[in-house]
């Protein structure tokens, strides 16, 4: 029988609940496919600076070295309480950026999937839906502003400064580009670049190796698009998007944006790929404000676990079946609290009744 390890990173705020729901799904795939997940639990995040003193505990590093794949919650806590941890040390800076860069992640996927069924979770008009919309942002995760030079201090007039450099070498944009086009190749052959090459020199380098790299997929179309347009675009005419390529920063800002076209960040789970290790996650944060309450959505945690399947351990089939499932319970009339008004016509439920229905309709399909 085939055992995946997997390390299980929960995290801050809402990360705990929406992990509950996350493992009754794995246990689920798990059983009806005849195999074994062997979930271990690691801190990380603010809880873990006050468990274990650090944010990306050592035991912790052991633990993902050893998994399979790592599925982590979101991480943060609010901006007072953040103080409480040194700023170094705080989960983002502390915790995932290194994370990120122990496993060389570069390559983030982030769905933007909005079926009919769920499209009246969406703030923009019918007519700008359509038939729905599912693009994907394939964002660069370990380069860019947040892994460049960073200096602090006080000029020469006595001024405070800062210097915070982004950074690309050919090798890191090469890499991002070809999954970018292979990702095309499987999908619709069109691939949107998002740069500012119009200003920063570091686009103008960008687009260079992105038409170097084309050169190898001919099959597939790239259009080049500036990033502001881009974000315009997305509200206008997301219809047009199935595969875009962007740096860092830009992946950061458009993929929020995406959350935004889908009606809540709660729809927006996310891979990210390195050459030996893939951690999965949702793409927002921990949520502090309604954290222990139940009402959480675990749509993004549960859609990390199918595209864990999938990407991780080639369960094409039983990815597919996990988002037919959520679908299914949203196109029953459910619905979470981010996604609704109070007194819309819904039937609102919470994270274990939200798990609990995609289990059932999972064990159905
Ligand atoms: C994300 C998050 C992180 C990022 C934060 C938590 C550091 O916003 O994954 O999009 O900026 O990459
Ligand atoms: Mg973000």
């Amino acid at each position: 029988m085939a055992v995946y390890k997997i390390a299980l990173l929960d995290g801050d705020g809402i990360g705990p609940e929406i992990m509950a729901e996350a493992v009754k799904i794995l246990n689920l795939v798990a059983e009806r496919n005849a195999i074994a997940f062997d979930l271990s639990p690691g801190a990380f995040g603010a809880s873990a600076y006050f468990s274990h003193g650090h944010t990306f505990p050592d035991e912790t590093k052991a633990l993902c070295d050893e998994a399979d794949a790592i599925l982590k919650g979101p991480i943060g806590l609010s901006h007072e309480e953040s103080k409480k941890i040194p700023v170094d040390m705080q989960p983002e800076r502390g915790a995932l950026l290194p994370l990120r860069r122990r496993y060389d992640t570069f390559a983030n996927f982030r769905p933007v999937y909005l079926p009919k069924v769920i499209a009246h979770f969406s703030p923009l008009k019918p007519e700008i839906i359509g038939d729905g919309i599912d693009f994907i942002i394939i964002r660069e995760l370990v380069g860019g502003l947040y892994f460049g030079h960073k200096e602090m201090g006080v000029n020469a007039q006595g001024k405070r400064y800062v210097i915070e450099s982004l950074e690309y070498d050919e090798d890191q944009i090469a890499r991002i580009a070809k999954v970018a086009f292979e990702t095309a190749q499987k999908r619709k052959k069109v691939l949107h670049n998002i740069h500012k090459s119009n200003v920063l020199k570091s686009s103008v380098l960008w687009n260079e190796v992105m038409g170097e790299v084309s050169v190898d997929y001919p099959d597939v179309e790239v259009r080049h698009i500036l990033v502001d347009a881009a974000a315009t675009y997305l509200c206008l005419n997301p219809g047009q998007f199935d595969v875009m390529v962007m740096e860092n920063m830009f992946g950061d800002i458009l993929s929020d944006q995406g959350g935004g076209i889908l009606g809540s960040l709660g729809l927006m789970p996310s891979a990210c790929i390195g050459p030996d290790k893939a951690y999965y996650e949702p793409s927002h944060g921990s949520a502090p404000d309604i954290a222990g309450q139940g009402i959480a959505n675990p749509y993004s945690m549960i859609g990390s676990v199918a595209m864990m399947l999938e990407m991780s351990f080639g369960m094409e089939l039983e990815a597919k079946n996990v988002w037919r499932a959520m679908q299914s319970v949203f196109a029953q009339g459910y619905s979470t609290a981010d996604l609704s008004k109070p007194g819309a016509d819904v039937k609102m439920i919470g994270t274990a009744r939200f798990g609990d229905l995609v289990a059932a309709e999972l064990a159905r399909l």
